[in-house]
């Protein structure tokens, strides 16, 4: 029976998150993940043992490291150290000329920590909406009514909750903007939401059009840096991908018995992805988009059959409950119930890949990167040539992952480039810090050798069909992830979230939001602060500053949070001049290789922002505010155009903020006035069109 209040019927206002998320975030984003037990559960040390061969190889590997510093390649990069292979991502590859290596150079007044409902940015800057929640994406789309929403025209419009976004430049003034949708929050898209058993059926159908990603055509305002929506003529590139949109499995674990169900027979299509969150692009433009958080759409888990009862409570699946809680999907797809379907969850959590310039392309989810809350993939080339892509699992106590394709990537030779992601090698990191336990004492406090640092190795899980871990076949490395990379000892991190490699020094940069559950006895020197409200950032410099090594030097250049707070530490640079920081989630880079976070949950009782910093020269460490997101939103994206004239993010989740319905909305952006907020991608840039951050 449905709950009188609908406020009363959503357990989400007692959420125990201890970040500044809002308990509507915590429900519908990951289904109070942090509200249930951490799905990690394996024995694996939170550094892994710090086994005599590690201690041994770590000499070696701190030699190897030093080395990379030493060609300039490192964590002090000095300029025009580019990788032999640096990242040809689409938006990177057209035109561009010398870079300050990470250096800095950047001028502007940082943007103060505010509880306002708008964009805030520096000043000479401006913003705007380009595209929001409802907007006409097909050319026969309805224009939005808040008031009269249907799952027919929400399928056609610009989905909700939007999060990874990236450009692709077409030439002129045009591009193309690809943007995922993470996830339904209905509770502020309905008026009088009940919850999931009372919602009613065409409810649950937008609220699974709202999923899934959007291709949109966007055109250059005059000659600014601002960019909007193309609303006339063709578009023939517009495309909605949703929740129901057909989709091919490839790779080693396509056709395997654990992704067969009564509607696929065959184990190699799947209906539409679901909670994709960060993503990246490949070398011959595509977009790679992450599935995350899938666990919470499934119920039921109770009726699954026993023997497959560990793997999915290992992916945060409820196998105790008769009660169907959540969205209830399932009430309109019956594939949503584990009892009926049980494997359809497993057909969910991949890496998709999608075509943002052929509407009819099937997108197409690559086993071979395995299954995880993906938070996304982003790319870069080996020394060789190989694909290298870097993907965290975001959730407390998880794991760090890349992939190295066995095949080279050959410019311009399209069919082959788009093989590349279903054969080769999936790894999982171990960490080791360099200095001694005692040392790492859980109040920041760096060590004795002034760094929080040490060697790791990329430990291999799977190469094609040849499984590395013991007892587990390639395919169910592939589809239990999580249980393989336990059985080989990856070190557990504090929610690795979005992790990318810098084109212009080669570091590999890894934001770690927070963990909350992290105790005082569970700290290590590369997670080395317990109940981490405020997150912080790990380089990863490669050996040789080569992708595909298999072992590499890592620090922390930032441990976050306030920098009045002892706890914190800004590469050594000088904490009166920095802006406080908390919850880093995404990563990007721009062309000059300074480092642009993006923060979901600030705990510090600010709004979200975008932050900058570089991570060489005299001003590695100097962190600024760039914007501040409206109250209630979460800052994702970012995306800063090639010509660095523009900067694309995502505003995700605009009012959701304990308490807020449509009759009392907490925030009224983009719109004003009495509107009802509409996450959006926006722009930001200079008014006179100067460069982002000069
Ligand atoms: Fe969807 Fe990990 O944030
Ligand atoms: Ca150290
Ligand atoms: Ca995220
Ligand atoms: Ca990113």
């Amino acid at each position: 029976m449905a709950n009188p209040s609908p406020r009363r019927t959503l357990p989400l206002l007692m959420s125990p998150h201890k970040s500044g998320r809002s308990a509507l975030t915590c429900e519908f984003r990951c289904g109070n993940a942090c509200a249930h037990d951490v799905s990690n559960t394996s024995d694996n040390a939170y550094f892994g043992d710090v086994v005599a061969s590690a201690l041994s190889r770590r000499g070696v590997l701190r030699a190897g490291a030093l080395g990379a510093l030493a060609a300039g390649a490192g964590a002090a990069g000095v300029a025009g150290a580019v990788p032999a292979a640096a990242e040809p991502a689409p938006e990177a590859r057209s035109g561009g000329r010398g870079n300050h290596g990470g250096r800095g150079g950047l001028r502007f007044a940082a943007v103060a920590p505010n509880r306002e409902d708008r964009i805030v940015v520096p000043e000479g800057y401006t913003s705007a909406a380009v595209v929001r929640w409802g907007d006409p994406v097909l050319p026969d789309a309805p224009a939005f009514d808040f008031e009269n929403q249907t799952a027919e025209a929400q399928a056609k419009q610009f989905g909700y909750n939007c999060d990874f976004v990236t450009f692709f430049p077409m030439g002129g003034h045009r591009g193309l903007l690809w943007v995922n949708h993470e996830y339904s929050d209905e509770a502020l898209m309905f008026r009088g939401y009940a919850g999931g058993t009372a919602a009613t059926e065409e409810q649950l159908r937008i609220g699974l059009a709202a999923h899934g990603g959007s291709v949109v055509e966007i055109e250059r305002v005059g000659r600014s840096g601002q960019w909007r929506l193309v609303t006339r003529g063709r578009r023939r590139y517009n495309r909605r991908i949703t929740a129901q949109t057909p989709m091919k499995l490839t790779g080693p674990a396509a056709g395997h018995d654990l992704l067969k169900t009564a509607a696929d027979p065959t184990g190699t299509t799947v209906l539409g992805m679901l909670n994709n969150c960060a993503g990246g692009t490949t070398p011959w433009g595509t977009v790679l988009s992450g599935e995350e958080n899938f666990n919470q759409y499934f119920v039921l888990g109770s009726g699954a059959p026993e023997a497959e009862k560990a793997a999915l409570k290992r992916y945060g699946i409820d196998t105790a409950s008769t009660t169907p809680g959540g969205r209830r999907f399932d009430r309109v797809e019956e594939r949503f119930d584990l009892s009926r379907h049980p494997h359809e969850a497993n057909r969910f959590g991949w890496i998709v890949e999608i075509d943002p310039f052929d509407p009819d392309s099937t997108p197409v989810k690559r086993t071979a990167l395995g299954r995880l809350a993906h938070e996304g993939a982003t790319t870069t080339l080996a020394r060789d040539g190989r694909v290298v892509a870097y993907m965290g699992d975001d959730s407390r106590f998880e794991y760090v992952y890349k992939f190295v394709s066995k095949k080279r990537y050959i410019p311009g030779f399209d069919r082959h480039n788009r093989t590349l992601l279903d054969e080769g090698t999936l790894y999982v990191a171990r960490l080791t810090g360099d200095s001694p336990a005692a040392e790492i004492d859980g109040t920041g406090k760096l060590p004795a050798d002034g760094r929080f640092d040490g060697s790791g190795e990329w430990i291999p899980l799977v190469t094609g069909n040849v499984s590395h871990v013991p007892g587990m076949s390639a395919a169910e490395v592939l589809i239990h992830t999580r249980l393989a990379a336990d059985k080989v000892g990856a070190t557990k991190m504090d929610r690795p979230e979005d992790i990318e490699r810098n084109p212009v020094t080669g570091g590999v940069y890894l934001a770690l939001t927070n963990n909350s559950n992290r105790t005082p006895a569970q700290v290590d020197e590369a997670n080395p602060r317990p109940a981490n409200k405020h997150g912080h950032v790990l380089e990863i410099v490669e050996q040789r500053n080569d992708a595909a090594s298999t072992a590499f030097a890592w620090s922390l250049p930032l441990v976050c949070g306030d920098p009045n707070d002892a706890s914190t530490y800004f590469a050594g640079f000088d904490k009166t001049k920095v802006s406080p920081i908390s919850c880093p989630d995404n990563v990007a880079f721009d062309r000059d290789g300074n480092l642009w976070i993006s923060t979901d949950g600030n705990a510090l009782g600010s709004n979200d922002g975008l932050f900058v910093m570089p991570v060489a020269g005299r001003e590695r460490g100097y962190l600024r505010q760039f914007l501040t997101v409206p109250i209630g939103a979460e800052t994702c994206g970012p995306m800063v155009t090639q010509d660095q004239r523009s900067v694309f993010v995502a505003v995700q989740h605009p009012g959701e903020v304990n308490g807020a319905s449509p009759e009392a909305p907490a925030s009224h952006w983009p719109d004003g006035g009495t509107s009802q907020p509409r996450p959006s991608v926006a722009v930001a840039w200079h008014t006179r069109g100067e460069k982002i951050g000069s």
